[in-house]
């Protein structure tokens, strides 16, 4: 399989590069700067390697340097940004802060004489920029290929050895030939063919774990979210009554969904489905607890008892399966101490001595291929598209002590609002939109008589990572429908209020 290796050395868009690769059908895989020598690369056989850009400068103490030899090990290499500069000091050439300070935005971009990787690309294009420091003096063996107003080496290439540097970001949009730049090294300098694809590497892991699990037990937590529903079909596919797949209701779930996963799995596809209904031990054990971390610790610990409780039920089993994706493993570059961001759907399942293996059959891929996958698989749209629900649940949204009237009451207003969303006939509808609950309750009216009901509230967010977001600016109609129904419709709330907070401050969920 071809291969593009992404070196890590701390830039925003590494994810973004790596999208990119595989956008052109070619397997792309992020490690920081350090992680493997020269002769490893080498011997991993990679087509090509990309360097990602970053924050440091290259003459700063602790600066992240990747193995010199790699630029001397016959791959082919792209230098972005600091991978630019980098590339450029290493192979001997200087690299110096800007005299005329920062470039950043869009910029444009004059081509040198044609050259295969600006192929297609006009004399003349805008180009997205970010830097400070920039390519002073160009390595020998090395031609100059572009150039913008502030930075006179924009790019640099050698040939002979097939090394290249590009100060601006080829892989954002604003870069109007990006995509063009970056196919031309993949194809033209290193040779790929672009046969990988994301759904023939699904079915291969498919025959994989049929042949390697054949007579093997495996359990599965089924939360109901995208990736934990696409490992259990793929895996399903793959084993079939091998797999277990265990979904703890912990009665924090949307209006109807537990009915809706149930039906799903294990009518729709005949998936071996244990649904446990827990929410009754879950409010128990929350009854008087109104401090959000506290209340997020007891949901995540019940689950992790109800979920082992079960496992041990069935008995000896031989591997724990979860819907780990690929962001979700990929170490990070920035700095010494690379850290594995380990996630968990919900709360974090536990270190289970009783497993022989954990299997993730998600870890190589991007959520958009994941969803590829899953509508491969026949996962219904619903399911495919859904957007992100936390695995605390409703306990996120429901502020200060959760109870059943106030879990009955958030359920059936955050229905009314999602279906009033769903129907508006939005352009385009907010990444995430839920209604939570206050804690507050406050006076109403209602025919002749006074109410004394909870004050709902209506969040919608737009975000690209959800580390960010911002309030959605819902047309006033949409918003209205939706409190007039739910002041309406839901006994207890005779008030709706909408989040106009951003993140930061605020963050998604209330709690
Ligand atoms: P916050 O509230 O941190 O949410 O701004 C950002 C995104 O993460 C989701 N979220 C969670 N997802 N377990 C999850 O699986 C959790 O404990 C959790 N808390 C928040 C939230 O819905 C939003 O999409």
């Amino acid at each position: 399989m071809e291969k593009i290796l992404i070196l890590d050395f701390g830039g925003q868009y590494n994810q973004l590069i790596a999208r990119r690769v595989r956008e052109q059908n070619i397997y792309a895989e992020i490690l920081p700067y350090d992680r493997l020598s020269a002769d490893e690369i080498r011997n991993r056989q990679y087509k090509g390697i990309i360097f990602t850009g970053g924050p440091n400068s290259v003459y700063e103490k602790g600066a992240p340097v990747c193995d010199p030899k790699v630029l001397y090990c016959g791959i082919p290499v792209l230098g972005t940004c600091y991978g630019a500069q980098l590339a450029a000091y290493l192979c001997g050439g200087t690299v110096s802060p800007a005299d005329t300070g920062s470039e950043y935005g869009k910029t444009l971009l004059h081509r040198k004489a044609p050259h295969k990787l600006f192929e297609g690309v006009p004399e003349e294009s805008i180009c997205w920029m970010s830097h400070t420091d920039r390519i002073h003096m160009i390595p020998e063996g090395f031609q100059l290929l572009a150039w913008t107003d502030k930075c006179p080496c924009a790019a640099m290439g050698d040939d002979s050895r097939k090394l290249y540097g590009v100060q601006f970001h080829p892989e954002v949009t604003h870069t109007e030939y990006g995509k063009q730049i970056l196919k031309n090294f993949l194809f033209s300098v290193c040779g790929c063919s672009g046969d990988w694809d994301a759904l023939d590497y699904a079915d291969r892991a498919i025959a994989k774990y049929r042949a390697e699990y054949a007579d093997k037990k495996v359990l599965l937590a089924l939360s109901g979210g995208v990736d934990s529903s696409v490992a259990a079909l793929l895996l399903h596919k793959a084993i079939g009554q091998n797999l277990t797949c265990v979904f703890v209701d912990h009665g924090l779930l949307r209006k109807g969904e537990g009915d809706f996963v149930e039906k799903t799995f294990r009518h729709g596809f005949g998936v071996n489905l244990i649904r446990v209904n827990a929410g009754d031990r879950f409010l128990e054990k929350l009854m008087g607890v109104w401090e959000p971390e506290e209340k997020r610790q007891i949901i995540g610990a019940e689950f992790i008892h109800v979920f082992e409780e079960e496992a041990r039920k069935i008995g000896h089993v031989h591997a724990l399966a979860q819907g780990t994706i690929y962001p979700d493993v990929i170490e990070s570059g920035k700095g010494a101490s690379a850290v594995i961001k380990s996630h968990h759907n919900v709360g974090g399942l536990p270190d289970v001595i009783f497993f022989d293996e954990l299997i993730e059959p998600l870890r190589d891929f991007f959520k958009d291929e994941v969803r590829a996958i899953g509508t491969m698989l026949g996962l219904p749209k619903e399911l495919v598209f859904r957007q992100p629900f936390p695995g605390p649940g409703l306990g996120v949204r429901i502020v200060g002590e959760i109870t059943r009237e106030k879990i009955r009451m958030v359920q059936e207003a955050d229905a009314i609002f999602r279906e009033e969303i769903d129907s508006a006939g939005l352009s385009k509808k907010p990444d995430q939109y839920f209604a939570a609950l206050t804690d507050t309750r406050s006076v109403g009216v209602m025919g002749d008589a006074r109410t004394y009901g909870y004050i709902a509230m209506l969040r919608a967010v737009s975000t690209d990572d959800f580390m960010t977001a911002e309030w959605s600016r819902l047309p006033y109609e949409v918003l209205e429908r939706a409190s007039s129904r739910i002041t309406n419709e839901v006994p207890g709330i005779s008030r709706v209020v909408y989040d106009i907070s951003s993140k930061p401050p605020a963050t998604v969920e209330l709690e």
